[in-house]
């Protein structure tokens, strides 16, 4: 069945609206902590489910899908009236979300997509247009290079995560439009600070000390948060004699852009789990069936944005 007829289905029977007053009680299976990005979602959702008074269960998985896959069933086995899953990766899903849909409990997918083979076996996505974020990291690097040619390094997110393969085609994308400049190295770093540190450690050795480089593109801030200390312990300079621009909008990027020493970040807003509770609870309380994606902004921020001022307005939010 699919979930259009599973919804049909239950909209005959009264299932979708019969929840009005009764507290809901959701799970989420969260992917881990490896970023900042990662812990300010973990928190303002918490925030988020507290203010509409649900009862919410999350369930850190340590990076790994076998632990989101596990949690998914218990949560099943637990009867919760919704699943939020970020999906570590895009593959690996159809089993246990069959499941789901099976036990006639509405999975959300928040900032991660699935395979799009899998797109009815979700209720709906929060999440950004993450080939959009590479594309603007791509633009802005292209005028910020001007006309000169600049070798650009590139940390990758985690392999096989949607935003991974997003945000890598999108800046592709916008560098192919501009003959001067060239992606030279590019790599995993698993979005963390310390793997993001080693690899660009490896990409300044391999370019002559670092003088080959012109750019640093990454998928987030932390691991760009990284490969500014590795820069520094090089002896370059960082925002100057190499230009970086990168992903989430977390405060240690802007003290960074404060301090001359990181260039430009996309936000992504930490604030998934908001939107998928008012769409739960839209569909619970009227039947409301929400758009397949609820997408959010992606703004980019530079030195003229004062960026302390954004720091300090971002840095109790959980980062
Ligand atoms: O899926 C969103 C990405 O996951 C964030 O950009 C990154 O920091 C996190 O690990």
């Amino acid at each position: 069945m699919t979930l259009t007829a599973l919804l049909a289905a239950t909209a005959l029977t009264g299932l979708a609206c019969n929840a009005s007053a009764a507290q809901l009680t959701i799970g989420f299976s969260q992917i881990g902590s490896e970023s900042g990005w990662r812990a300010a979602e973990t928190s303002v959702s918490k925030s988020e489910a507290k203010k509409r008074n649900v009862n919410f269960k999350i369930a850190d998985a340590n990076q790994k899908q076998e632990n989101q896959i596990k949690a998914i069933r218990s949560f099943i086995a637990q009867k919760v009236d919704a699943i939020f899953l970020a999906p570590v990766v895009a593959t690996g899903w159809d089993a246990v979300l069959k499941e789901a849909r099976d036990a006639k409990i509405p999975v959300v997918l928040l900032d991660r997509d699935i395979d799009p083979s899998g797109k009815d076996l979700y209720l709906t996505a929060v999440t950004s247009d993450s080939v959009h974020e590479g594309e603007v990291a791509g633009e802005w690097l292209a005028k910020a290079a001007g006309n000169k040619a600049c070798n650009v390094v590139e940390l990758q997110g985690t392999v096989g995560a949607s935003v991974a393969a997003n945000r890598k085609k999108g800046f592709d994308t916008a560098v192919a439009k501009h003959s001067n400049l060239k992606v030279v190295r590019s790599q995993t770093g698993d979005f963390t600070r310390a793997k993001g540190k080693e690899v660009m450690e490896s990409f300044i050795k391999a370019e002559g000390g670092g003088k080959n480089i012109c750019a640093v593109y990454a998928h987030n801030d932390d691991m760009m948060v990284g490969a500014i200390q590795a820069m520094k312990e090089a002896g370059l300079k960082p925002g100057k004699d190499i230009l970086t621009v990168s992903i989430d909008a977390v405060p240690d990027i802007f003290k960074a852009i404060a301090a001359g020493e990181a260039n430009a970040t996309v936000e992504l807003t930490p604030d998934m789990a908001g939107p998928a509770f008012d769409a739960i609870i839209a569909w619970k309380e009227k039947g409301t069936t929400p758009p397949k994606w609820i997408q959010t902004e992606s703004k980019l921020y530079t030195a003229a944005d004062n960026p302390q001022k954004i720091y300090d307005s971002k840095k109790g939010l959980g980062y």
